[in-house]
C-alpha cells in the first residue's frame, strides 16, 4: 500500500477547495482528518477514489493498493437487496466474500438475507451497509467519511472495535469529520483547512 498526494489542486466553481494539497500515508496508518463542514474532505476523498478530477498536482498509489470507500451518502441499487447489493459490488472486484460480509453483517446488527430493499433501509442501516463495503474486500486502504453519521451507540462500539481490528491487521485508515472522534487511537490527526492539511 502507497498513498502520496503531491500539490493536488482542485477548484469547484469559484471556490479554490484544495490548494495544493500534500500528503503522504504510512502503511498500517490510521489518520484522522478533521475539517469544517465545506472544507472539502468529501472532495479529497473523490479524488483519490477517481471518481473527480483534480485541476492540477498528482496522486500516487502502488499496484498493491486496494482501495475502499465511503464517500457522503452510500450509493445503492434502491430497489435490489442488500445481499444482492454487496454481490454486485463484490463482483467489481471478484473478490465475493459471503462468510466474511455475513458475519460483518451480524455484528452490526443487521440480517443479510433481508428481503427488503435497499431504499426501505434507515440512515443507520444504510451508513451500516456503506461502511461493511469498504471494508468486505480486504482493502487495504480504507477511506471513510463521516462514518459514525446516523449509527447508534452500540453500532458506535461496534464500529471502532472494528476500527482497531482492521488496524491490527496493517490496514491503511483514513477517517473524514468535523468532530473528533477522541477514543480511536490515531496515529496522526491533520486539519483541512484553507485547501491544505496541517498538524491539528
Ligand atoms: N458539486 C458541487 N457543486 C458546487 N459546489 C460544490 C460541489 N461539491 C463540492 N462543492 C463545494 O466544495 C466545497 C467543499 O465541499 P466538500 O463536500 O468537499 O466539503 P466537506 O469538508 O466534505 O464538508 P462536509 O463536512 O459538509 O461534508 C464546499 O464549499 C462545497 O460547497
Ligand atoms: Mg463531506
Amino acid at each position: 500500500m502507497r498513498l502520496e498526494i503531491d500539490d493536488l489542486t482542485k477548484k469547484i466553481k469559484d471556490q479554490q477547495v484544495l490548494d495544493r494539497l500534500n500528503l503522504k500515508v504510512d502503511a498500517a496508518e490510521l489518520l484522522h482528518i478533521v475539517g469544517a463542514n465545506g472544507s472539502g474532505k468529501s472532495t479529497l476523498f473523490k479524488l483519490v477514489v477517481n471518481i473527480m478530477a483534480p485541476d492540477s498536482g498528482r496522486i500516487i498509489v502502488d499496484a498493491e493498493t486496494h482501495i475502499g470507500g465511503l464517500i457522503e451518502n452510500p450509493s445503492f441499487m434502491e430497489d435490489e437487496t442488500a445481499k444482492q447489493n454487496m454481490k454486485f459490488l463484490a463482483t467489481i472486484n471478484r473478490h465475493y466474500d459471503e462468510t466474511k460480509i455475513r458475519a460483518l453483517f451480524e455484528r452490526f446488527g443487521l440480517d443479510y438475507d433481508n428481503k427488503k430493499r435497499i431504499r426501505g433501509y434507515s440512515l443507520g442501516m444504510r451508513q451500516k451497509v456503506g461502511i461493511i463495503q469498504a471494508i468486505m474486500e480486504n482493502q487495504n486502504l480504507i477511506l471513510l467519511d463521516e462514518p459514525t453519521r446516523g449509527l447508534d451507540q452500540k453500532a458506535l462500539e461496534t464500529f471502532k472495535t472494528l476500527i482497531h481490528e482492521l488496524v491490527g491487521e496493517k490496514k491503511t485508515i483514513i477517517i473524514a469529520s468535523h468532530d473528533n472522534l477522541s477514543d480511536l487511537s490515531f496515529d496522526r490527526i491533520l486539519r483541512l483547512d484553507k485547501g491544505k492539511l496541517a498538524p491539528l
